[in-house]
């Protein structure tokens, strides 16, 4: 969905050169047929994001600078909120379950993308609880031990990885990988990651849940934001141009198989309001469990963090350390990010940005000079260290795939976050002001809030930062998302776990 083509420079509007202004002109007509369009869809999105903004955004901000546990007694399946919200500490005998896990991918390298991140988070806190998992996904990217990768001392999780080329995912293999193991013994629960399992296969599964990682309604309103960051100049390309008016069909089309699963997992608030409220399933089918992240290995340390500006040459006497990770890539909103901080530097001579990761933009920040601190693709284990390095973490993405683990990860060290104003992370991550800041996906809001966010200064931000830990802990470890998927599981194998006291 990506845009390919390279950024041209701005063109000057009130340029006297009258072969410039008919070509803008007739862009702009161009582009009119397709804002038109936009428009339209703008409107239905903000009138259905509007009226259902009470219940668990409300009670979340409630709790956000206390602590995130609440109590609240019923069956489960009839929860709107986020079940990380609840403490599942109660007294209750969890049998070993047999789960099968439909998964594209299965990590077996050091950067994996977010959807795998999740499912080998998840399957190995399961495993650990002694569930039996076993995860039908497509062949490895390099040679390993197949038979034994990833298990732990139980024995679990199994990887069932298919024949075929590597990273190809082919579900009826899969398929029927999992019938042979069905056959011996039949799984108490089917867990899907996103359409691995199609849902014409799925349709027959009562105890089948989905696990959405993004949905096309959600696609819809970052596709909108992507076309509006477009320079006036700037041709649409070809690929793009598809994805824009093949949107809204993608969505219609997802509103009629999407009832096929049985039970639909969210993992943002919002995205279970668009299940209930726009895909119309069922309440007592939607439910919101948010990916967790690993709260050991995202804590704060200081020390650690000092190290890295050391070793990075981030001056001491910087007076302020933004910081912005992952693909530099048009989607992710550098081109909005470079232009503000540009003009930022203008006005703030002791500001600092790191820039971690690589992509098509790296060179554009190096050549930004010394107070862009570009440092490249960082291995998990130095995340940390960057992490702790900076002030305040800078998420300007177009495209919210699910909910950005990065957001969760910066605030789980202690640091506020400056995040795109999507529904999800509104939603789930930054649910009060004390957390973080929003601004529209364009270079003045972005720009407006880089301001604030100098003017508010290091303390007020350190402040933001331990309720931004304190929440993160309490909402984004990956220990409660494992218990919160071990209870729903238990719930639709046997419905007296769908009581909760
Ligand atoms: C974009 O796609 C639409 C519908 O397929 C088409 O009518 C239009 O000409 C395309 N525009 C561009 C700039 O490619
Ligand atoms: C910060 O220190 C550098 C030298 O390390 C110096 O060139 C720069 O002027 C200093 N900036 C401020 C704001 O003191």
């Amino acid at each position: 969905m990506a845009f390919n083509n390279k950024p041209k420079k701005p063109t000057n509007l009130l340029s006297t050169n009258s072969q410039s202004f008919k070509a803008i002109k007739t862009i702009n007509l161009r582009r009119r047929a397709s804002l038109v369009f936009i428009l339209l869809f703008t409107a239905l999105v903000a009138l259905f994001l509007h009226y259902k903004h009470s219940g668990a955004t409300s009670a979340a901000c409630a709790t956000a600078s206390t602590t995130a546990a609440m109590s609240w007694s019923g069956d489960l399946r009839r929860a709107e909120f986020a079940w990380n919200r609840l403490p599942f500490t109660e007294n209750y005998q969890s049998p070993p379950l047999r789960i099968a896990v439909f998964s594209r991918k299965w990590p077996v390298n050091a950067s994996p993308g977010g959807m795998e991140r999740h499912a080998l988070t998840l399957y190995t806190a399961l495993a650990r609880r002694g569930h039996q998992v076993h995860v039908f996904t497509s062949p490895p990217s390099m040679e390993i031990d197949r038979d034994n990768f990833g298990k732990t001392q139980s024995g679990s999780p199994q990887i069932h990885f298919h024949e075929g080329l590597a990273g190809q995912w082919r579900y009826n293999l899969a398929w029927k990988q999992f019938q042979e193991e069905n056959d011996k013994s039949p799984f108490d629960v089917i867990h899907s990651e996103s359409v691995a399992l199609p849902h014409w296969l799925a349709r027959d599964l009562p105890n089948l849940a989905v696990s959405w990682h993004g949905i096309a309604l959600e696609s819809l309103q970052s596709t909108i934001y992507q076309d509006l960051a477009r320079r006036p100049n700037e041709p649409i390309s070809t690929s793009f141009n598809t994805s824009l008016y093949g949107v809204v069909p993608k969505v219609i089309k997802e509103i009629r198989f999407f009832k096929n699963y049985a039970h639909h997992i969210a993992i943002s608030d919002s995205c279970g309001e668009m299940l209930r409220d726009v895909y119309q399933i069922p309440t007592k089918r939607v439910h919101v469990i948010l990916n967790g992240v690993n709260a050991e290995e995202f804590k704060g340390a200081t020390k650690l963090g000092m190290e890295f500006r050391l070793t990075h040459k981030v001056p001491v006497n910087a007076s302020l350390v933004m910081g912005v990770a992952g693909r530099l890539v048009k989607d992710k909103g550098h081109p909005l990010l470079y232009q503000a901080f540009t003009s930022l530097l203008t006005e703030h001579q002791d500001v600092y940005l790191i820039v971690a990761g690589s992509g098509p933009w790296e060179q554009r920040y190096r050549d930004m000079g010394g107070r862009v601190v570009v440092v490249g693709s960082l291995h998990p284990s130095e995340l940390k260290g960057f992490y702790n390095a900076i002030d305040v973490f800078v998420n300007p993405t177009l495209r919210p795939q699910g909910l950005d683990l990065t957001l969760m990860e910066a605030m789980m060290c202690g640091k506020p976050v400056l995040a795109s104003r999507f529904p999800s992370i509104k939603g789930s991550v930054v649910v009060s002001d004390e957390l973080g800041f929003m601004f529209s996906p364009n270079v003045e809001s972005l720009l407006e809030v880089l301001e604030l966010v100098v003017g508010e200064g290091k303390e007020r931000l350190q402040r933001m930062g331990r309720a931004c830990g304190e929440y993160a802990r309490a909402m984004f470890d990956a220990e409660k998302m494992a218990l919160a998927y071990e209870r729903l599981f238990l719930c639709i194998k046997d419905e007296a776990f769908c009581q909760y006291s």
